[in-house]
């Protein structure tokens, strides 16, 4: 009896663990001490659960060198990637430990089927319990496919496969929702006896979550990642109802939700929705050529003049964008902030909301090339500075600065909160052509009378600003 008090307290403090965890997460200064808080919650679950955890006849847990075999060969295992994996992988890593997730709900489902199966039946006719039934079908398909959603998305980000649009994809995708919703039902409610039901919704909710994520764009990855990693919390969630365990419901309630907020929130700070995400259609259905045309002559400078202009501003705003990740200029463009503060100019970082390719990407490469957090502006709080900069050096960024989602209503940007990065003296903006960000759409604040264009790669141009800041 102590020990079911004992194990009750531990989960207790296992799920505060998980809310103050995620608290100190919002903050970038305080995300590694989240992270470990909630590890720490985590084991304690885990440990009690193996330790004081007492199930039928008063039995502790069984198997222990297969749990132990397990949590050493995991722990290895992650340990490794996580120390290998690059900054620009981490999208990849996510998806492939969101799919682990799913794999883990739904074999979890396919166990307790046959465990609770034994339990409940009378001699003749196998019968469960509608709830468990429910509990257990549907933490089987949701876990298969954010398991197989999760693979896939872990492989088109690697670039080992690409989108495919197959005809009639989206018809066909819905029909087979149909027919996984109509064997569940079936199944839970007893309704027609379909044999090896379980295996067969196994099967078909794996291809279910291949097909569904197949047409979705690369780009667009970060939203359906966050969608399937709610996916697989709901999915945890049901293992906890069938376990009666208050930890792992919590846990699994706290990443659906979290996911579910994550994915909406990301959606609307690209004025796009769920759906247009999921049909992979940009701007929701505004056609290429529509938009305002563009007026005006593009202006270039020198690395000589950016350099002079720069050194003696009073204020410099420097806009990162997926452009710096790709030419991981994070170092470099770190150092050109410390050679303008050490002529005395004020420098601060502008981070939009969804810069870059996944959520946090700017503030991410940015520490990991020591930019002090206090630095890194979001978006509501710098807009008001503009005004009073000299310079604003957008390096590899586009859609984010994109005067058009405020004054073209048939862009399809138009609406999504961008930098008005227009409103400062001059704007030098780093790229290496007149190309296209990720909405596919020109951007007129690189014709505007104040900014100056900066062609090249953006770590080559910094090094040589730098060079340049250094002589001038
Ligand atoms: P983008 O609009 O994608 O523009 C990036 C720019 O970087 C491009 O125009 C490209 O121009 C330039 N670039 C690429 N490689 C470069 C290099 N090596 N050196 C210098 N410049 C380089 O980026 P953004 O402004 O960060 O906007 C992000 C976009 O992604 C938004 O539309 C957002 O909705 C979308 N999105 C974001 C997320 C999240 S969660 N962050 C998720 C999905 C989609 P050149 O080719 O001419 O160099």
């Amino acid at each position: 009896m102590i020990q079911q008090y004992i194990l009750d307290i531990i989960y207790i403090v296992g799920a505060f663990s998980f809310i103050f965890g995620i608290k100190l997460l919002g903050k970038p200064e305080s995300a590694k001490k989240g992270n470990f808080i909630a590890a720490v919650g985590m084991a304690l679950a885990v440990f009690g659960t193996i330790f004081l955890y007492k199930g039928e006849n008063e039995m502790h847990l069984k198997n222990l060198e297969w749990i132990f075999g397990g949590l050493i060969i995991g722990s290895v295992i992650g340990t490794m990637m996580a120390k290998r994996v690059q900054m620009t992988q981490m999208p990849q890593m996510v998806s492939f430990f969101n799919g682990m997730g799913g794999a883990c709900a739904a074999l979890i489902s396919l166990v307790e089927y046959h465990h609770v199966m034994a339990v409940d039946s009378i001699d003749v006719m196998p019968v469960m319990e509608t709830g468990k039934a429910i509990v257990i079908y549907l933490g089987l398909i949701i876990g298969s496919i954010s398991f197989a959603g999760s693979m896939l998305a872990y492989l088109k980000l690697d670039e080992k496969i690409k989108d495919k649009v197959l005809p009639f994809q989206q018809v066909f995708n819905i029909g087979l929702m149909v027919v996984i919703l109509g064997i569940a039902a079936c199944s839970i409610f007893g309704w027609v006896a379909i044999p090896n039901s379980l295996y067969i919704l196994l099967a078909i909710s794996l291809l279910y979550g291949v097909l569904f994520v197949m047409p979705i764009g690369g780009a667009d990855m970060p939203v359906v990642i966050s969608l399937l990693n709610s996916f697989t919390g709901v999915a945890a969630a049901f293992g906890g109802f069938l376990y009666d365990n208050k930890v792992m419901l919590f846990g699994g309630i706290l990443v659906g939700s979290a996911g579910t907020l994550l994915t909406v929130l990301m959606c609307k700070a690209m004025n796009r929705s769920l759906v247009n995400v999921l049909i992979g259609n940009f701007g929701g259905g505004a056609k290429k050529g529509e938009a305002r045309a563009i007026t005006g002559t593009i202006k270039e400078i020198t690395k000589t003049d950016a350099a002079s202009l720069m050194k003696y501003s009073k204020k410099v705003v420097i806009v990162p964008g997926y452009g710096l990740a790709v030419a991981q200029a994070q170092h470099i463009c770190h150092e050109l902030e410390q050679q303008l503060e050490a002529n005395d100019v004020e420098v601060k970082y502008a981070i939009h909301p969804v810069a870059g390719r996944m959520p946090g990407h700017m503030n991410v490469l940015l520490a990991e090339s020591n930019v002090a957090y206090e630095k890194l502006m979001e978006m509501d709080e710098i807009n008001p500075e503009f005004k009073s900069t000299d310079v604003v050096l957008v390096v590899g960024a586009n859609d984010v600065v994109n005067p058009a989602a405020k004054n073209d209503p048939a862009s399809p940007i138009y609406g999504m909160p961008i930098l008005n990065v227009e409103e400062a003296t001059t704007i030098i903006v780093m790229k290496r052509s007149m190309k296209a960000g990720y909405a596919g759409i020109e951007n007129e604040l690189f014709y505007n009378n104040k900014t100056r264009m900066l062609f090249g790669d953006a770590k080559k141009s910094l090094t040589e600003l730098v060079a340049e800041l250094k002589n001038v």
